[in-house]
């Protein structure tokens, strides 16, 4: 199986070398645990091979408040935003203009640039451009397999908590799941990161300690 490298100090040791590719990936978790961190430190990392990475939102804050919050961290290249090697795009007008367009505007973006990684974050804005569950299960199909003909790697992301993935029509969908919590030890709280699947690959299993800091995300196996 083809892997490419996560990107993410200690992750990779704990998947057989990275993400089986192409692969889609439910990055999960509450608020404010890692999620938008983790993705994007991984786009930067391939687009420093030569990769492209897109990232795609469709909540209304704008691409330059994503964009600034991100660049504090050392993995954040604004040259490679200007070279085009990691774009950013803010799917929210296109949603509102025409939600049931949504499907075609994506894939039209992804026509455009044809990236190696992408990032739908969060993917649970698009449920809410789809009348019905239905149509937003045949959405999730759609562009998850419309993404494997690129040799892609898909990162979704979800604001969804540990006991609400085995319900979930992503979790179900995705290929691999990575969530991420907090749970209150004492008085602190600490970030942790589980591999909850990863299809075709031998992974480590049990939270795992996340530490986040100006470098981005890093995970820490094996750490208590
Ligand atoms: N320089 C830093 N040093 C340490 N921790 C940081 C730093 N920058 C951000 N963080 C931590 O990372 C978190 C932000 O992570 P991020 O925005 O990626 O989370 P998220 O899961 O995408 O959240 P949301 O669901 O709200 O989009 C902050 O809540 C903060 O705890
Ligand atoms: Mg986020």
């Amino acid at each position: 199986m083809d892997r490419v490298e996560s990107g993410i100090p200690g992750l990779d040791e704990m998947i057989e070398g990275g993400f089986p590719l192409p692969s889609s990936i439910l990055v999960a978790g509450e608020p404010g645990t890692g999620k938008t961190t983790m993705c994007v430190q991984s786009l930067f990392h391939g687009a420093k091979s030569g990769e492209t990475g897109m990232y795609l939102t469709g909540i209304s804050e704008p691409n330059w408040v994503v964009q600034k919050f991100l660049s504090s961290f050392s993995f954040f290249d604004q040259s490679l935003v200007e070279m085009g090697r990691v774009v950013f795009i803010d799917m929210g007008d296109a949603m509102r203009r025409n939600p049931d367009d949504v499907l075609n505007a994506l894939k039209g973006e992804v026509e455009r640039y044809s990236p190696n990684r992408l990032v739908l974050d969060p993917i649970t804005v698009m449920r809410i451009a789809f009348d019905s569950q239905k149509r937003y299960r045949e959405f999730l199909h759609d562009f998850t397999t419309f993404m494997k003909a690129f040799n892609c790697i898909t990162f979704l992301t979800s604001e969804m908590s540990y006991a609400d993935i085995p319900h979930s029509l992503e979790g179900y969908m995705a290929d691999s799941i990575l969530v991420f919590s907090y749970p209150k030890e004492e008085n602190a709280r600490r970030k942790y990161l589980e591999v909850l699947k990863m299809r075709g690959t031998k992974h480590l299993t049990g939270e795992q300690a996340v530490d986040i800091n100006q470098a981005g995300v890093t995970i820490q196996p094996g750490l208590r």
